[in-house]
């Protein structure tokens, strides 16, 4: 979910629409706005997408002080009751919720018997025990704090109080929170991207933290009433960054930037001689940690499974690569002086903030690559490295996952070269071939009309690095065209999922690595042979004449980088051909905020 809210001397109205939708990438079940106007809360929330509540707003209605919710449903259905904003029984206050309370049982049964509820969420218990604290005789502050420390679960909170137009409150706990300073107007956001059209000063916001703000201040304390006093930082963004211009997704636009973010990469992490750079301190931790521990989750999961080829073919360092929300039940036997890397675009994703929280409690040294400067992940960890991708707003992640593989290239090879390899060699070469294949689109579009649009399933195979390329591009194909896709190791399939092969069946092969050429080509015949459409995509010295997509030759271990290319276009065009919905696809949320 993602909230908003601002306080200030403009109508709020388009102010919270806006920001809504910059957040509607955290989800968008439902969505709502509420507004204060002479002592009057006007509410207005609707199941579906921002775009929906715009139509249905009260246009008359006007305010300088409002909030707004966009929505991922966890608790009750994505209705319009249980839609965001929440309010209390007589309705004086109302407030928007990003995150999971997940004592509201106990906490209804404790203080809220006889009270009404009108919704299935955890939510409605926050807003319904503020009233109840304040109808006991509490300041409203202290109610919000008193309410906080009830609490248990995941929160960022924005408030309104019918009496009182001239403050917005908001709390955060574990999800995350930012303040925005404006001049004559002050702004709370879920991101800096809510607010960059109006301010680019930010405060960071704690957990346990309560913040009072008015047009003119914002206030930060502490959950027991203590002042805290912080200075604001500059947010380096773009506001252009989050348009399409001309792209009809931002799919595509960003499909179509990876070229470009493989050079800002290099030159982000070079010296004024063009030689390869980072931070030492980041090369020494890596260096001397007797393993490397990735912790992700989807697509940057995938592109930690390269990286720890990387690691271990280029560096010599082991490596293992484990699920974020699996880490807390399945944390594998560590060594004695491991370090944590986590990758994220967002560096938001609630499963990887858990096992940073466990792992800097049992000491250990962490290391966080993302998209987002000052996001959670980044802040908490003892190192980061930013991935320069620019802001990726299409759900299904594309330049950020090329991002993550490029970075982590770049640091293996700093860490410890034993195959000498000249990354930035390599890298310029890929920019270049990236660029050729996106060139080669209407190929890949009408691939896609062939082999994809009419099948109900699809699987994609490779071996050794392939493999890892074959996992991200059934994801991608599955999340967006809703085609059920799976990636397999080549030599796997034929022990027991080969049973679901049918006459055209869609079999994608990618072969890019000499010593498994023969295999997988071996492969691709036994599914034909039971019926499969197949179609592979090669590298070109290793390419046979009836290869659908062929890519020029370049280093084996960075080619997919590359190969990745085409099965985002796969995944594109048979989305676009179905007519899904290819920036927003249903049920997903591209940062997941509660575990
Ligand atoms: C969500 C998105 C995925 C993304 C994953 C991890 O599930 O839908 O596309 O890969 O979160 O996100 P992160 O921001 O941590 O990379």
């Amino acid at each position: 979910c993602g909230i908003v809210g601002y306080i200030g001397f403009d109508d709020v109205k388009e102010i919270i629409l806006g920001g809504l939708e910059k957040l509607e990438y955290r989800g968008y079940d439902s969505a709502g706005i509420a507004i204060v106007n002479n002592n009057q809360v006007y509410v207005c929330k609707e199941k579906g997408r921002i775009a929906k509540l715009r139509d249905c707003l009260d246009k008359n209605v006007t305010g300088t002080i409002g909030i707004g919710h966009t929505r991922w449903a966890t608790h009750g259905e994505p209705n319009k009751i249980n839609s965001h904003p929440h309010q209390s029984s007589s309705m004086r206050f109302t407030l928007v919720h990003n995150g999971i309370i997940e004592n509201e049982n106990e906490l209804r049964k404790k203080y809220l018997n006889g009270t009404n509820f009108t919704s299935d969420t955890d939510t409605e218990v926050i807003v319904q025990l503020i009233e109840k604290f304040v109808n006991d005789g509490e300041s409203v502050e202290l109610a919000i704090r008193h309410t906080m420390s009830e609490l248990e679960g995941s929160y960022a909170l924005a408030i309104l109080d019918r009496e009182d137009m001239g403050t917005l409150y908001a709390a955060k706990n574990k999800t995350p929170l930012l303040a925005g300073r404006g001049s004559g107007f002050n702004m709370i956001g879920s991101d800096a991207m809510a607010m960059i059209n109006h301010t680019n000063s930010f405060y960071e916001i704690e957990d346990k933290e309560f913040l009072k703000i008015t047009k003119d201040s914002i206030e930060i304390y502490s959950i027991y009433g203590n002042q805290v006093m912080r200075e604001p930082y500059i947010a380096d963004i773009d506001a252009s960054d989050t348009e399409k211009g001309t792209y009809s997704h931002y799919m595509m636009k960003e499909i179509e930037e990876q070229p470009f973010v493989i050079r800002k990469i290099m030159s982000e992490y070079s010296d004024e001689k063009g030689q390869m750079c980072m931070d030492s301190s980041i090369i020494d931790n890596v260096r001397n940690c007797d393993k490397l521990y990735i912790i992700a989750c989807g697509t940057s999961y995938h592109a930690g499974l390269i990286g720890k080829q990387f690691f271990e073919k280029i560096s010599d360092k082991p490596t293992e690569v484990v699920i974020a929300s699996e880490f807390i039940y399945n944390m594998p036997l560590l060594t004695k002086n491991p370090l944590f890397m986590f990758i994220s675009q967002s560096g938001e994703t609630a499963d990887c903030r858990a096992v940073l929280v466990k792992v800097k409690e049992m000491g250990y040294r962490t290391l966080t690559l993302t998209n987002v400067k000052g996001s959670t992940l980044s802040r908490e960890s003892d190192n980061t490295l930013l991935l320069y991708a620019g802001p990726e707003i299409a759900v299904a992640s594309t330049k950020a996952y090329t991002a993550q593989i490029a970075v982590l290239s770049i640091l293996s090879s700093l860490v410890n070269n034993k195959i000498n390899i000249n990354i930035f060699k390599e890298l310029s070469k890929i920019a270049y071939t990236m660029e050729t294949l996106c060139d080669d689109k209407e190929n890949y579009k009408e691939l896609a009309e062939k082999y994809l649009v009419n099948s109900r399933n699809c699987f994609y195979i490779g071996r050794s690095m392939d493999y890892f390329v074959c996992l991200e591009a059934s994801l991608k194909l599955k999340e967006i065209s809703y085609i059920q896709t799976e990636g397999f190791a080549a030599g796997e399939l034929k022990h027991g999922t080969i049973a679901l092969i049918e006459q055209n069946t869609p079999v994608i092969a990618v072969i890019t690595q000499e010593c498994i050429n023969l295999n997988t080509r071996s492969n691709i015949k036994e599914v034909k042979a039971r019926g499969a459409a197949t179609m592979v995509i090669s590298m070109r010295s290793l390419s046979q004449e009836t290869d659908e997509i062929v890519i020029d030759d370049i280093n084996e271990l960075l080619a997919p980088l590359a190969t990745i290319i085409p099965t985002q276009y796969l995944a594109y065009y048979a989305a676009l051909l179905k007519n899904c919905d290819i920036d927003k696809p249903r049920n997903l949320a591209k940062s997941v905020t509660v575990e």
